[in-house]
Parts: C-alpha cells; sequence; structure tokens
C-alpha cells in the first residue's frame, strides 16, 4: 500500500461491485436511448472507464473539466470551465459522471449549463457522495457509496495532483496535509 495512505476505505474489489451495480441500472434505465455521458476531468476518469465497460450499448463518451479546488482540500465557491464538451448536448440525454458530490456546486452548475444548452434530460451518476458538505441543492440520480466528511484519494482524486494512479479509495495520513502546508 502507498506509504501516505492511513486507511484504505474501497478496495479494487468494493469498487467493482459498486460499478457493477451502477452499470446494470444505467443499461435498463437508457436502454435505446443512446445517451451522452459526460465525464468530469480529471477525478472521474477511472470510475467513468470502469462504469461504461459495464454497459454494452449504444453510447457517446465525451469530456469536460471543471474546476472548483486548486490544492486546496475545501472548496473555492468558484466553478470554471477549463475544457469544454466536444459534442453538443442539444436534445441529448445527459449523463454526467462524476466522481464525488461535496457541496454539490460543481454539479448544480453543471446541470444548469446543459439545460440551458436545451439537453433532453440530465442525470447525475457520482461513485460517491458526501452529504455532509452540502451547501447547495443538488442530489445524484444514481449513487456508488456515501462517504463520510472526510477527505478521500486514489481511483482518480487527488491531493495536489497524486494519488490518482492508486487502485483504491483511501484516507491520508494527517502528516500528509501538515508537510504541503
Ligand atoms: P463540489 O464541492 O462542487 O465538489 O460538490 C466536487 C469536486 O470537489 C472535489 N472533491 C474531492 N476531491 N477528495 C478529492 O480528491 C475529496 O474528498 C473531495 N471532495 C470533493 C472533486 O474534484 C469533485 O469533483
Ligand atoms: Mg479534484
Amino acid at each position: 500500500m502507498n506509504p501516505d495512505i492511513l486507511k484504505v476505505l474501497y478496495s479494487q474489489d468494493d469498487i467493482h461491485a459498486i460499478t457493477a451495480r451502477l452499470g446494470a441500472e444505467l443499461k435498463r434505465d437508457y436502454a435505446g436511448k443512446n445517451p451522452l455521458v459526460v465525464c468530469i476531468l480529471k477525478g472521474a476518469i477511472m470510475f467513468m472507464t470502469d462504469l461504461v465497460r459495464e454497459i454494452d450499448d449504444y453510447m457517446e463518451l465525451d469530456f469536460m473539466d471543471v474546476s472548483s479546488y486548486g490544492d486546496a482540500t475545501e472548496s473555492s465557491g468558484e466553478v470554471k470551465i477549463i475544457k469544454d464538451l466536444d459534442a453538443s448536448v442539444k436534445d441529448r440525454n445527459v449523463l454526467i459522471v462524476e466522481d464525488i458530490v461535496d457541496t454539490g456546486r460543481t454539479l448544480k452548475y453543471l446541470t444548469d449549463i446543459f439545460k440551458t444548452r436545451q439537453a433532453k434530460s440530465v442525470r447525475i451518476c457520482a461513485l460517491m457522495d458526501k452529504p455532509e458538505g452540502r451547501v447547495v441543492d443538488v442530489q445524484a440520480d444514481y449513487v456508488g457509496t456515501t462517504v463520510p466528511n472526510e477527505f478521500v484519494v486514489g481511483y482518480g482524486l487527488d491531493y495536489a495532483e497524486r494519488y490518482r494512479n492508486l487502485p483504491y479509495i483511501g484516507v491520508l495520513k494527517p502528516e500528509v496535509y501538515a508537510a504541503k502546508s
């Protein structure tokens, strides 16, 4: 295990069970709908690639990069588009794939944008939900698991751009944050 990790919250097997369950739900709900699946970079990259491989139906994949965080572990409250979609969402069934819903600001911002751009439907699939962090009223339509109000890393999620490559999700040792600040 990576020496900076205090404890593993979700192992590779745990994560696979989650993506398999969500994939089956999505396969059922999006049958015949040719969804535009939007991966929110960079945190959702691992989740999205595992999730869509559970669904052997027609869909299109696109990527969007938004930022609200920088290197801090608390939301700045601002959301900005770093990379927009290639595809048009007009009249499409958009499925946003996100790593974690915390304050809810990112997803509120994205759902509002896609509705303004006249998407036919907009739903959210989030690997993790941190309900205690919520500032804005948003609810993911599909949730992998609910997590406590702790900062988590691994499986796409970073602290200062590190740990995205870890195949599990865990919590960092407190001294790792101390060393940075
Ligand atoms: P909001 O607050 O807009 O945040 O719901 C969503 C984005 O914040 C990041 N985030 C985290 N990233 N560990 C991370 O690595 C966490 O525990 C965490 N909580 C929120 C994440 O990028 C998400 O897209
Ligand atoms: Mg992040």
